[in-house]
C-alpha cells in the first residue's frame, strides 16, 4: 500500500507527464498514397533574432534540440530576424549574423528558409533614408538563397516554398499575396509533379488559420497583412494533386487545422511573444512532423526558455 506521500508523488508525476504530452503532440492517419520511407521534418519559424536579452542563447538551445531529433529535413518558416522592413542594412546586420551563427549554421541538415515579412530589409526606412532598391537582397545574400520561391524533392515528397509577402507601402505596409508571376511559376511547377506524389507547401503567411476567429471573434476577418488574401487561388492549383501538409508561420501560435485532405500546421514561434514569453498559450518552441507510410506524428517542442525581455521594452 502506498502511504499518503507516495500517493501524492505518484499522482503529481502522472499529472505532469500528461500535461507535458498534451496538447503538444498529435498523430493522424497518413494519406493512402504516402511514400514507403519516413521523413522527419523539423519546422522552426518566427525567430525574430535580436542580439539583446541573451536571445542568441535561446537560438543555440533551439539548434541543439533540433539536432537531437535527427531530422531528415529542416525548414524555417521565416522572420529569421526582427524589424528589417523599417530599418536599413546597418541596423539589422548584427541580427543576421546572430541568426546565422547561433542557429542557421548549427543545424543539420542545412535549413531551407521561406522568407518572412521581417526578413525584408529597408522597404520603408523609418530614419528617412532611401528605400533599398531590392528589399529582398539582404535575405538572399545572408542565407545564400538564389530563388526565394522554389521547390525540391525530399523523401518521396515534393516541397514548395512560397514568397507570400507583397510590399504595398500603404498603411499596413505589405499584404499576403502570391502575385501573377509566382502563380504562373507555381502552376508550372505543380503541373510537373506526378499526381500520386504528395506535396508539402511552406509559406510564412498563412493560407488558412483560425487565429483571427479565435482571438478577435468570428466577425473579424484576417487583415490583409495577416494572411495570404488570394489563398483560394493558391489552393486551387493543387486540386488534382495531393497536398497533405501546409507549414506556415506569422501568427506565432501552435495550431493544427484540417481542411478537406490537407493539414495546415501553424508552427508556433521560437521567440513566442516576441521574446516576452508565451503568446496565447504557445511557448517558445518549434515543431517536428514525422511523415510515415501509415501515420503522421506532430510534436511541438517547448525549448524551455524563460523570457528575459524587460516588460517596458
Ligand atoms: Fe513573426
Amino acid at each position: 500500500m502506498m502511504n499518503r506521500r507516495q500517493f501524492l508523488l505518484a499522482t503529481s508525476a502522472g499529472a505532469a507527464a500528461w500535461a507535458i504530452g498534451w496538447p503538444q503532440r498529435s498523430s493522424w492517419a497518413a494519406a493512402p498514397d504516402a511514400p514507403r520511407e519516413s521523413l522527419r521534418i523539423a519546422f522552426f519559424t518566427d525567430i525574430h533574432t535580436r542580439v539583446e536579452w541573451e536571445t542568441p542563447e535561446a537560438l543555440r538551445l533551439t539548434a541543439r534540440l533540433i539536432n537531437e531529433r535527427k531530422p531528415d529535413l529542416v525548414i524555417c518558416g521565416g522572420d529569421c530576424i526582427t524589424d528589417g522592413f523599417q530599418n536599413g542594412r546597418d541596423v539589422v546586420a548584427p541580427r543576421w549574423k546572430a541568426f546565422r551563427e547561433s542557429l542557421f549554421e548549427l543545424v543539420e541538415p542545412t535549413t531551407e528558409v521561406a522568407m518572412g515579412n521581417h526578413d525584408i530589409v529597408g522597404a520603408m526606412p523609418e530614419d528617412g533614408s532611401a528605400p533599398e532598391a531590392d528589399p529582398r537582397s539582404m535575405f538572399r545574400e545572408e542565407l545564400g538563397i538564389k530563388e526565394i520561391y522554389r521547390s525540391f524533392d525530399a523523401g518521396g515528397y515534393h516541397v514548395i516554398l512560397l514568397d507570400g509577402v507583397q510590399i504595398t507601402r500603404d498603411e499596413v505596409k505589405y499584404r499576403g499575396f502570391i502575385d501573377d508571376e509566382q502563380m504562373k511559376w507555381l502552376r508550372d511547377d505543380v503541373s510537373r509533379v506526378d499526381a500520386t506524389t504528395p506535396i508539402i507547401l511552406v509559406t510564412h503567411m498563412p493560407l488558412l488559420s483560425s487565429f483571427q476567429a479565435a482571438t478577435l471573434g468570428n466577425d473579424v476577418p484576417a487583415p490583409r497583412n495577416r494572411a495570404i488574401v488570394n489563398n483560394r487561388e493558391v489552393l486551387e492549383v493543387f486540386k488534382r494533386h495531393h497536398l497533405p501538409l501546409v507549414l506556415q508561420g506569422h501568427n506565432h501560435v501552435n495550431e493544427l487545422l484540417r481542411w478537406r485532405d490537407t493539414t495546415f500546421i501553424t508552427g508556433g514561434a521560437v521567440c513566442a511573444k516576441w521574446w516576452r514569453g508565451p503568446w496565447f498559450g504557445t511557448e517558445e518552441g518549434f515543431g517536428v512532423v514525422t511523415l510515415r507510410k501509415e501515420n503522421v506524428d506532430w510534436e511541438y517542442v517547448d525549448i524551455g526558455w524563460t523570457a528575459r525581455r524587460p516588460p517596458n521594452q
